[in-house]
């Protein structure tokens, strides 16, 4: 095995991208989770949404989300944006991280967002100079990069000469979402390898799904290559509503146990997170797919260095 990083910045979305797809639950429950996930040792949060409140009602309290939640000092929050309406909503509520989304593949961009990706691509690059201009950091997600459900394959080179243009938009990071699970180990070293040859400097973080099961060997293939930054969300949080049965994001316990019983540090307390999966259970009514919450004693689960 190549050499391993010694230490990796997670990113908690399950607050955002794990809500999104569940039933909705109440706004003082959305608080208790973000605020019982800032206490973990996580150092970022993606808070929440600044979407049309009928593309996702899931999001439609954000505003109030945020306003309530305790804001632990230490942990930096961000928030997710569709297009400029969303990032000047982010900048009142007074976010200074904000991630806007757009799709590498047109027909998915189009249902997500209602426009294509060289419209988001333009709307972008106005946005970027918003967020600067009042001093905030703009990371572009690119999303379907390992595959599009509707389209099915996706270029790399399609998404490095999207990363190139944002890039020269002034995005200060970009990021890869793994939609809908279609990711391997084989797209991520293609991928990565397609962006640092032509964007060698930009900082990268990678969004894996487990939808199909691959999202860990996902996370040690990035590893490998050297990426630090992911994102993850507590207790798997998250997956389509419209296919019962798919699991969600790489859940946030079952990267913690892995990172740490490799010796590579995250900051979080792994004991601490996986109350905050049995939190987020009672809070949803329902199991999460996370195997480490499933997998019984927690003492031989905390291996930490
Ligand atoms: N938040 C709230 N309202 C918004 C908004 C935002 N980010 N962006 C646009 N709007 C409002 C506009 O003000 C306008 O309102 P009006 O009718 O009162 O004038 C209305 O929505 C239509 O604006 P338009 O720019 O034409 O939006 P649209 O109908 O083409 O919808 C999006 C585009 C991006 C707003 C919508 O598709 C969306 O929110 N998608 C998010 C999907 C998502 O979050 N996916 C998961 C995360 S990747
Ligand atoms: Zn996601």
């Amino acid at each position: 095995m190549s050499q391993m990083p010694a230490a990796v910045s997670i990113r908690e979305v399950g607050p955002r991208d794990g809500l999104q797809n569940e039933e909705l639950i109440p706004t003082g429950a959305k608080v208790r989770l973000l605020d019982a996930l800032s206490g973990t040792g996580v150092r970022r949060i993606e808070a929440v949404s600044f979407v049309h409140p009928r593309a996702i009602p899931q999001m439609a309290d954000a505003d109030e989300v945020w306003r309530q939640a305790g804001k632990a000092e230490g942990v930096r929050y961000s928030a997710l944006v569709p297009n400029t309406k969303g990032a000047q909503r982010a900048l009142t509520a007074g976010f200074t991280e904000i991630e806007v989304v757009v799709s590498a593949s047109d027909t998915h961009n189009r249902r997500n967002v209602n426009r294509s990706t060289d419209e988001s691509l333009d709307d972008i690059a106005e946005l970027i100079d918003l967020l600067h201009g009042a001093g905030a950091r703009a990371e572009v997600i690119v999303a379907t990069s390992f595959g599009c459900p509707y389209e099915g394959d996706v270029d790399p080179g399609r998404v490095a000469g999207i990363v190139e243009r944002v890039v020269r938009d002034g995005a200060d990071r970009v990021a890869f979402g793994d939609t809908t699970g279609m990711g391997t180990p084989r797209r991520v070293r293609e991928l990565v390898t397609a962006v640092r040859d032509r964007e060698p400097d930009v900082p990268v973080l990678l969004h894996f799904h487990n939808t199909r099961g691959t999202a860990l060997a996902n996370l040690l293939t990035a590893l490998e290559l050297g990426i630090t930054e992911f994102d993850a969300s507590v207790g798997g949080l998250g997956g389509c509503p419209y296919a019962p049965g798919a699991s969600g994001n790489l859940a946030t316990e079952e990267a913690v146990h892995m990172l740490h019983d490799m010796g590579i540090d995250t900051g979080i307390d792994l004991d601490a997170l996986i109350g905050v999966a049995e939190l987020a259970e009672e809070l949803l009514g329902k199991r999460l797919p996370s195997g480490v919450l499933r997998a019984g004693p927690r003492s031989r689960l905390t291996a930490r260095p």
